[in-house]
């Protein structure tokens, strides 16, 4: 992704009533920001937010957390969250590194990864959202039956990806790699990127996987 730099970006970030700012001093009490017992989604690396501001409105009964880095992208994101009214919708600006920085052991009850970058060079593999080191920072803030759902373009990331849940003591419950023409294409949302891949006629690759029971 090209990014055309802003220097007002950051200032904006850090003043959206979206964006909850020191997200450390919340680790342990995200419900009670959001003042209610529902369950808490994060979308990491949510890019410029097309799939969690209409995810927000599907499913309202979610606490919904889109995490990214770039402040640029995350303005887009903010610029498409505030066309909804929903107020189970906040962003972090932060890197996916600190995750459990900021959530508590089994806070979190799902994790969606979308279209990550795939990182292609082996010594940069440490750098994908499904390295073993991401895939035990997930553990800890899953809850014991949370969920990890994946999405993407690209088949190494994909056999990887399912690799790395694997040795991480993961289950995968649900697999395709065309997700266009499976079952589990009902009530799935498409992001920017899935958008671009599907006019392309690119196949989709999809799993669910969840810590096996212990692994925790
Ligand atoms: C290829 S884009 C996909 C965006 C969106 N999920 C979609 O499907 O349209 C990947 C996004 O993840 C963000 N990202 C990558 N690594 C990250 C990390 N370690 N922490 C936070 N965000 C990250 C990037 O800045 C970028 O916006």
């Amino acid at each position: 992704m090209r990014i055309r730099r802003k220097p007002y970006a950051k200032k904006a970030v850090c003043e959206h009533p979206r964006v909850v700012m020191e997200p450390v001093s919340y680790k342990g009490r995200w419900k009670k920001l959001f003042q209610n017992e529902n369950p808490i989604y994060l979308e990491l690396g949510t890019g410029k937010g097309q799939f969690i501001s209409n995810a927000c409105i599907s499913d309202p009964h979610v606490n919904w957390i889109g995490v990214e880095r770039i402040e640029e992208v995350l303005l887009q994101a903010l610029a498409k969250a505030d066309k909804t009214e929903c107020t189970n919708l906040r962003f972090l600006w932060m890197d996916v590194n600190h995750l459990d920085e900021v959530f508590d052991e089994g806070e979190v009850d799902k994790i969606h990864l979308h279209f990550s970058d795939p990182w292609p060079k082996k010594r940069h593999a440490k750098r994908r959202l499904t390295h073993h080191s991401f895939l035990e920072r997930y553990k800890n803030v899953l809850k014991a039956d949370g969920h990890i759902l994946l999405k993407t373009d690209n088949e190494l990331l994909f056999d990887f990806s399912v690799e790395e849940l694997e040795q991480s003591g993961f289950r995968i419950l649900e697999y395709t790699r065309d997700l266009y023409n499976s079952p589990y294409i009902q009530g799935n949302i498409a992001t920017e990127y899935e958008e671009k891949f599907v006019a392309k006629g690119f196949p989709i690759y999809y799993l669910l996987a969840q810590p096996v029971k212990g692994a925790h």
